[in-house]
């Protein structure tokens, strides 16, 4: 199985490209499943989820062509509306096929995702948004089956709980419903109003994606479009952390600052010198120690829960004490003892972790246990003395491209070792 061996102790500067956001790439591709013609995706980044939704296309009978960064899914005719065990168990967001399927073909079967290390992840919330829009659901050996006569039917639903793949999923299906729905206490991640852009181009009427209320004028059909993924504001966030912990001075290019407020702010108090123009983000550290910051994870757009692990690693070398409280997953704090392996001082708490900054971290062997929990090791690698070994990184590939690469090209020491 392959590991990342980490060098620590240099200084990150430089120029680095953020890719097409992984959170945002994985609804499109769900909802070029409702367009009768082929959608062209462009900033696709090469992500093993990426991969995975690709092949859950393909096994439903999409034609799917992926060349450079652009995808095209044709996904005009299908063979079959069942999402398997398989796929789904491996990718959460798999569940995103549920909406548009229901919605175009008025008939869907897609396995529970199940259980996730960082959490028990239901999708109440998703089944109860489509059932709002005239959906009949049941739950059978593992599988969701979601049917529904003739098309679906424009409604009111409040969601009773902020959930980003509910409102995508429901937000697809009500592009075909008859009439109007109206989505109360919708997420709103910037992904949201990418897949609403998206939508748009194909034909639907959407609006107010982005804020709380979200209207959809529902229309019979979508045709295919063409699409360009916005940049992903995790990744920018964490090649500046990554900056923050090691002193230096690195240049995001291609990201949307405006989609990181609470990113960057908790960056400037940590010390940080940020500036910002247009779709560069510019962060001087100059050479000093990072200050603690406490940390409260929310949905946007106040501070990322994906991005929780990573101020965890920079709180760990930080001068002062830094408090993190985690209320958006259950046990997303596995990434802790893997940080006390390299000489952290974390103290945890039910949902909130009490980090003590240590002067220098030191290198050790460590195992990554979910996304956000590897880049976290990543960082702390960067800024520790001597060689950090991570296994498990297949977690990393599901949601950062080519992290070697663009570390080594900023300075780091990094590599794959077999
Ligand atoms: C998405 C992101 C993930 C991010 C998360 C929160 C994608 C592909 N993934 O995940 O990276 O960490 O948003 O920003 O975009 N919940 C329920 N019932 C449901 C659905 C969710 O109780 O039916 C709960 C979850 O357990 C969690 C909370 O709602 O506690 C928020 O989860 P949600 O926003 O749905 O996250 P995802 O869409 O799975």
């Amino acid at each position: 199985m392959q590991k990342i061996l980490i060098r620590g102790g240099r200084t990150l500067r430089g120029e680095v490209p953020i890719s097409g956001a992984k959170n945002a790439v994985l609804p499109i591709q769900c909802a070029t499943l409702l367009a009768d013609g082929p959608c062209r995706i462009d900033n696709v980044p090469r992500l093993q989820d990426v991969l995975t939704t690709a092949r859950l296309l393909e096994g439903l009978g999409a034609k799917v062509e992926h060349a450079g960064s652009t995808m095209t899914v044709d996904a005009a005719h299908l063979d079959s509306h069942v999402a398997p065990y398989e796929l789904v168990k491996t990718m959460r967001a798999s569940v995103l096929v549920l909406g548009p399927l229901l919605a175009k073909y008025h008939d869907a079967e897609v396995s529970l995702p199940g259980g996730c290390a960082i959490g028990s992840r239901p999708v109440d919330l998703h089944l109860k948004g489509l059932q709002a829009l005239g959906a009949e659901i049941t739950v059978d050996h593992g599988f969701i089956r979601a049917r529904c006569d003739g098309r679906l039917k424009g409604a009111r639903h409040v969601f009773e709980l902020v959930s980003v793949g509910a409102t995508e999923n429901v937000l697809m299906a009500a592009t075909l419903a008859e009439g109007r729905t109206i989505l109360e206490n919708a997420a709103m991640e910037p992904e949201i109003a990418d897949l609403a852009d998206c939508l748009n181009a194909m034909g639907a009427r959407i609006s107010g994606a982005g804020t709380p209320r979200i209207v959809v004028e529902g229309v019979p059909r979508l045709s295919g479009c063409t699409h360009r993924v916005i940049a992903d504001r995790i990744e920018t966030g964490t090649f500046l952390v990554a900056a923050a912990m090691t002193g230096g001075r690195v240049t995001t290019t291609g990201a949307r600052p405006h989609t990181l407020d609470a990113v960057l702010g908790k960056l400037r108090e940590a010390g940080a010198e940020i500036a910002v123009e247009k779709d560069h983000i510019t962060l001087d550290m100059h050479g000093r120690r990072p200050q603690a910051v406490n940390i409260t994870t929310a949905p946007h757009p106040a501070f990322p829960t994906d991005m929780q692990a990573q101020f965890m690693a920079l709180d760990c070398v930080a001068e002062g004490v830094g408090i993190i409280n985690e209320t958006i997953f259950e046990n997303r704090f596995m990434h802790v003892n893997e940080l006390l392996r390299l000489g952290a001082d974390i103290r945890v708490d039910g949902h909130t972790a009490v980090v003590r900054g240590v002067e220098r971290l030191q290198g050790a062997p460590v195992m990554a246990t979910d996304l956000r929990a590897s880049a976290s090791l990543i960082l702390a690698g960067l800024a520790a003395d001597g060689d950090t070994v991570i296994d498990r990184v297949y977690h990393l590939d599901r949601g950062y491209e080519n992290i070697e690469a663009k570390l080594g090209a900023l300075g780091a020491d990094i590599r794959r070792i077999d």
